[in-house]
């Protein structure tokens, strides 16, 4: 018997900035109460008294001078007020054009959108500020706008809550992963690649609590920010350009020793860590190195931090079953697609006896991962359930988190 079923639109937009990332998901409840089942494709998956099953995908990317407009907002030391007003409202407009879009394409009728935002701002960890310890997190995009347009309620804002029961607001996306990738006698690290690269650990045979989640450090950001740079192109496709230059070792090693790497997790990073300062520095050492090595080894320093937080922050933990247990990793986000950083990961990681796998081999396309969990945090939301990880987090209770709009 099922209960509670509900077509749910997923909208993600990440740091990349890069645009809209749509799933349409069918969530809801069986009344098995069993508790433990084995994760399968996503299209079969049912664990405890949730399913999900993905009913359609799509990518929006942003117009030229909105990406601008974003890119330039994140994190800006100076904005105008104004400007970030009327960006709030358009990006509502865009989300709702993405969401019509879909269920047209899928001839489909959503009942609630999960929308997650445009961040422009995220410090998870509580600085002094005006004589006060100030966490914060901000994200944009009018849920007002977005319900008003594809008449349904829209659940937004999902950080703050989290922020607020004393957490870093990221990452969230471990609710989804535990449901999808927990398992007997596997261990797991899904693995996500944006603009900045984030995991979480699940121990084989483990319950949610002992789930380890944080960002590693540079997914693709840097990556992207000198191909802008170097070549005047978005991204590396396919990772061609990497895969022409040659690694210059010794900036990965000296970039790899800043302070981010040692933190212990729970810790968050976006641009405020690997920005435009970060990115000034990496250009600087490089030197006068051939623009191809330059993205070379902005290719080896994502692959390179990741496994180096993979043997600091995740080999080190006891786990109830280690011994037999197969360690994999779970693949998914943007930089799946750069052949040349999937295959120094791949590199990276054998040394650890980590096996790579990809989302998408568990019927979860690598580019939807994000955007189905939004659908799932929504869903969860709207009856009113918790759906921070805690352990992820690193709040000191579980929250529900998010905003309800109406039409
Ligand atoms: N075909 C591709 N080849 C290489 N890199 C890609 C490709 N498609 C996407 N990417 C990378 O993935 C990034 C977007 O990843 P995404 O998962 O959307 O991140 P975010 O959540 O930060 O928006 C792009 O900026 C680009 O660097
Ligand atoms: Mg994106």
């Amino acid at each position: 018997m099922t209960k509670n079923e509900m077509i749910v639109a997923g909208v993600m937009s990440g740091t990349s900035a890069d645009g809209i990332n749509v799933a349409l998901v069918r969530v809801g409840e069986t009344e098995i109460s069993s508790s433990r089942q084995k994760p399968g494709p996503v299209t079969e998956v049912r664990e405890a008294e949730r399913y999900l099953k993905l009913l359609g995908h799509a990518e929006y990317r942003y117009p030229k001078p909105v990406r601008q407009a974003v890119l330039a907002a994140m994190n800006a030391p100076r904005a105008s007020v104004a400007d970030l007003a009327r960006l709030n409202f358009l990006l509502g407009e865009l989300y709702a054009d993405a969401v019509l879009a879909i269920e047209k394409e899928f001839r489909l009728k959503v009942d609630l959108v999960g929308c997650h935002g445009q961040t422009l701002y995220h410090q998870g960890d509580p600085k002094r500020f005006l004589g006060h310890n100030v966490a914060a997190t901000w994200q944009t995009g009018e849920a007002a706008v977005l319900a008003a347009r594809v008449r349904v309620p829209v659940v937004s804002d999902f950080r703050p809550a989290d922020i607020a029961a004393g957490g870093k607001g990221a990452p969230l996306v471990s609710f989804l992963d535990y449901m999808l990738f927990h398992h007997a006698s596997r261990a797991r690290i899904v693995q996500n690649i944006g603009g900045i690269a984030n995991l979480t650990f699940i121990p084989a045979g483990s319950a949610a609590t002992a789930v380890v989640a944080f960002d590693t450090g540079p997914g693709n950001m840097v990556i992207d920010a000198v191909c802008d740079r170097l070549f005047a192109q978005p991204f590396d496709r396919a990772g061609r350009i990497a895969k022409s230059g040659r690694v210059i070792d010794r900036v990965v090693n000296e970039m790899l020793r800043g302070s981010y790497f040692r933190l212990q997790p729970p810790k968050t990073a976006g641009r405020e860590e690997f920005g435009r300062e970060f990115v000034g520095e990496f250009v600087q050492k490089c030197g006068n190195a051939r623009k191809q090595d330059i993205v070379a080894t902005a290719t080896a320093l994502t692959a390179r931090s990741i496994a180096d937080a993979i043997r600091r922050f995740v080999l080190p933990r006891p786990s109830p079953v280690r011994k037999q247990a197969v360690l994999e990793m779970i693949l998914s986000g943007g930089g799946a697609k750069n052949a040349t950083l999937v295959a120094m990961l791949k590199i990276e990681l054998a040394p650890l006896g980590v096996q790579l796998r990809f989302s998408d081999n568990y019927g979860l396309p690598s580019e939807a991962k994000e955007a189905v969990a939004f659908a799932l945090l929504a869903y969860e939301t709207w009856h009113r359930r918790a759906s921070n990880v805690p352990s992820a987090t690193g709040a000191n209770r579980v929250a529900v988190l998010g905003k309800i709009s109406f039409p």
